[in-house]
């Protein structure tokens, strides 16, 4: 079965096919990412219409990429990502997605965009036949910081999230203070915490919420001690970025580690952003291995957004919907 995905939720036109929700026969990514560097952070409208201009020439390439010369035979289904994210980005991919649908007369299937990070772990992973399930899961985005128990495909139950600021949010806004990254500065910031050799105020930032039983997070106060710490301080910024990079990772990795035992999880995936980070990927790998249970972490290229995993996703958890009922939901939440 080849579906089409169409990903659009924020600044990347994004479009792919895939066979069996495993296989990736092309894709095709536009961002307008630089645009927002010079602004210093995205703007809404800017990067809406930089999603119309470009949709039609990344389906067009898409489709020649992955050689389908007669998509009303050769395509089954249209996968779409109708939220959350920028509604006005959103609007482009669902009218693309929908008009797709009506004129090469194939089923519709809406996709959550957070549960489609999940699916990263199942596209070209060759490894993909030992996800065992329940799976305890953690999404960490730009936007999203989720933790969930993965029953089967399109079962799930929702553990906890972040209060207040995402974690990718937090590597953002962070970079920025350091003078690292206007836009998006998560991969700046842990390449320049990597360049530190010897983490001199190790512990000097607050692990938020990690010693709570239950397993929400927050990230808004621990960006807050970074500022204070740089105006009242003096630390060269690879320490800075090193002791952020691992207070946050610390209170991912203790509360996704508590959960899998928890629920006594036979596998731990993750799932968007800021699951490229390099810190954040061994050191779950590590106590993850310390518990016996097995880790599954998207290549970096399925951590970014891309439009394979939202067709794998709409794959496995094939739910079509009446063309007229997709409408884009800029706030829906992981489980909504
Ligand atoms: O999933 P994603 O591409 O977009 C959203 O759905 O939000 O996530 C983007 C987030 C940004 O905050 C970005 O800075 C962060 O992921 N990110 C990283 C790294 N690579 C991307 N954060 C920390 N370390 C990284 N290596
Ligand atoms: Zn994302």
């Amino acid at each position: 079965m080849k579906i089409l995905g169409v990903e659009t939720s924020c600044d990347e036109t994004a479009c792919a096919v895939v066979e069996d929700g495993v296989k990736e026969l092309a894709s095709v990514v536009a961002t307008s990412a630089e645009l927002h560097k010079k602004t210093g952070g995205i703007v809404p409208e800017v990067a809406a219409r930089k999603q119309v201009e470009s949709i039609v020439s990344v389906i067009k390439e898409c489709l020649e990429k992955a050689n389908i010369k007669d998509p009303k035979k050769e395509i089954d289904a249209i996968a779409v990502t109708y939220g959350p994210g920028l509604i006005g980005s959103l609007l482009v991919g669902v009218e693309a997605a929908k008009s797709l649908s009506f004129i090469w007369e194939k089923p519709l299937i809406p996709v959550n965009h957070l549960i489609g990070h999940i699916y990263g772990n199942y596209v070209e992973n060759e490894r993909v036949g030992s996800i065992e399930l329940p799976a305890v899961v953690l999404v960490v985005s730009g936007g999203h910081t989720d933790l969930v128990v993965m029953y089967d495909h399109g079962k799930y139950e929702y553990l906890g999230g972040t209060v207040d600021d995402a974690a990718g949010e937090a590597f953002d806004k962070v970079a920025r203070l350091l003078g690292l990254s206007k836009y998006l500065g998560g991969s700046q910031l842990s390449k320049k915490a990597s360049e530190c050799e010897e983490n001199t105020i190790s512990g000097r930032l607050p692990r938020p919420m990690m010693d709570r039983e239950n397993f929400d997070f927050s990230f808004s106060g621990l960006k807050t001690a970074v500022k204070r710490l740089v105006e009242n301080e003096n630390h060269p910024v690879e320490v800075v970025a090193c002791e952020f990079e691992t207070a946050a990772v610390d209170v991912l990795t203790d509360k996704t580690i508590r959960a899998a035992k928890k629920v006594k999880a036979k596998s731990i995936l993750l799932g968007g952003g800021v699951a490229a980070n390099k810190c954040l990927r061994s050191r779950i790998i590590f106590e993850a291995e310390e518990i016996g249970i097995p880790v599954f972490i998207p290549p970096n290229k399925y951590c970014g957004d891309s439009a394979v995993y939202i067709a794998s996703a709409a794959f496995f958890n094939n739910h079509p919907a009446k063309i007229k009922d997709v409408k884009a939901d800029p706030s829906l939440g992981i489980l909504d």
